[in-house]
């Protein structure tokens, strides 16, 4: 009776030539909107006798029940090819080695200060820390170094006003310290330090370990115990300490530390510059005036301080030969110290 044999043929042909979702979408502009072919086809509906309106009506829906189901395994197809080959170019191949990951490791100044603190801990000191911006009253004046006095010119500092600075040691820790804690004491102070002084051994910015001791019956025969501990654990078991006589405002007496050269064992070489002794730090026994500047009872309390420098034991353990190496973060140079 009624008759759509050219629009389906149409339609199949033009079915055939979907590839993708594009064609899938013109297709259905074509036959399913408002301006396709199935809605004219039922737009003609005015031109069909009254009577045959009903069976009229019903081919056409016909026609697009057909076609919207042609047209739905159509798009079902399309979507499953889509999805294979996506998943056939995001296949990974878990069997791959994967590039293996580097691990990093702590700088070697970091190692030194922890086994030197190590060191230190097994006798009992505890940590104190201390500002880096300090004023000229700790870092000097209460550490006995007097105002004019020619021993302020040993340390060349970085001033920020007339009354701070940049702290040139870690003793105005010792000061920090004696004024919250009173004795026994037994800390340690490490930090970074500054001075106007750059050489092969010396950098504006270093990093010191204090040690302070404040007790009855303190003498320098406890530092000298305390340090040959110390030597023995960070350079080797037969390492000695050798004190000789020198001077800091705030220890009386005071002392320069060598330790036996544990490249050579005392014979002399290259590193000890054939001395057989390797200078590592200053120490002594605290001035009374600093104590007293601090509160403590001089008559009754005696104690033993000692400062030193970190990248100094760091270069003499791994034989570094220039201070600015540590400061450089070049990776080659760092990766050495990998465990
Ligand atoms: N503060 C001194 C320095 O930086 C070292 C030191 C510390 C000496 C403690 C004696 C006692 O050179």
């Amino acid at each position: 009776m009624f008759n759509a044999d050219d629009l389906k043929k149409g339609f199949l042909s033009d079915l055939e030539n979907v590839i993708n979702e594009n064609n899938l979408s013109d297709l259905w502009k074509k036959y399913f909107s408002k301006q396709g072919s199935i809605q004219g086809l039922m737009s003609g509906i005015r031109n069909v006798a009254k009577e045959d309106k009903k069976a009229y009506g019903q081919f056409v829906n016909d026609v697009k029940t057909w076609a919207q189901n042609k047209y739905e395994e159509k798009k079902s197809e399309i979507e499953k090819a889509a999805l294979k080959t996506r998943y056939e170019n995001e296949t990974i191949d878990v069997t791959v080695p994967s590039n293996a990951q580097e691990v990093g490791c702590l700088h070697p100044l970091t190692t030194v200060k922890y086994e030197m603190i190590n060191v230190f801990a097994g006798m009992g000191f505890e940590i104190f820390e201390g500002p880096e911006i300090e004023d000229d009253d700790h870092n000097f004046t209460r550490l006995n170094v007097l105002k004019d006095h020619p021993s302020r010119d040993m340390q060349d500092t970085f001033w920020l006003t007339d009354e701070l600075l940049l702290r040139t040691h870690t003793s105005p820790g010792q000061i920090r310290v004696m004024d919250k804690e009173k004795p026994p004491i037994k800390v340690l102070v490490p930090g970074k330090v500054f001075r106007s002084d750059s050489d092969a051994t010396h950098s504006p910015m270093f990093s010191q370990l204090e040690g302070l001791v404040v007790d009855k019956h303190i003498t320098l025969c406890d530092l000298q115990g305390m340090l040959d501990e110390f030597v023995r654990n960070m350079f080797s078991d037969s390492a000695k300490t050798r004190l000789r006589p020198s001077y800091f405002p705030f220890t009386e007496p005071s002392v320069e530390v060598d330790v036996s050269c544990f490249r050579c064992g005392g014979k002399g070489c290259s590193l000890c510059k054939g001395t057989g002794w390797i200078e590592v730090l200053g120490g002594g026994v605290v001035n009374k005036k600093v104590l007293e500047n601090c509160g403590i009872d001089s008559t009754q309390y005696s104690g033993l301080a000692f400062g030193i420098g970190i990248e100094r034991i760091t270069m003499l353990k791994y034989g570094i030969n220039h201070m600015g190496k540590m400061f450089e973060n070049d990776i080659e140079f760092l990766k050495q110290f990998k465990a």
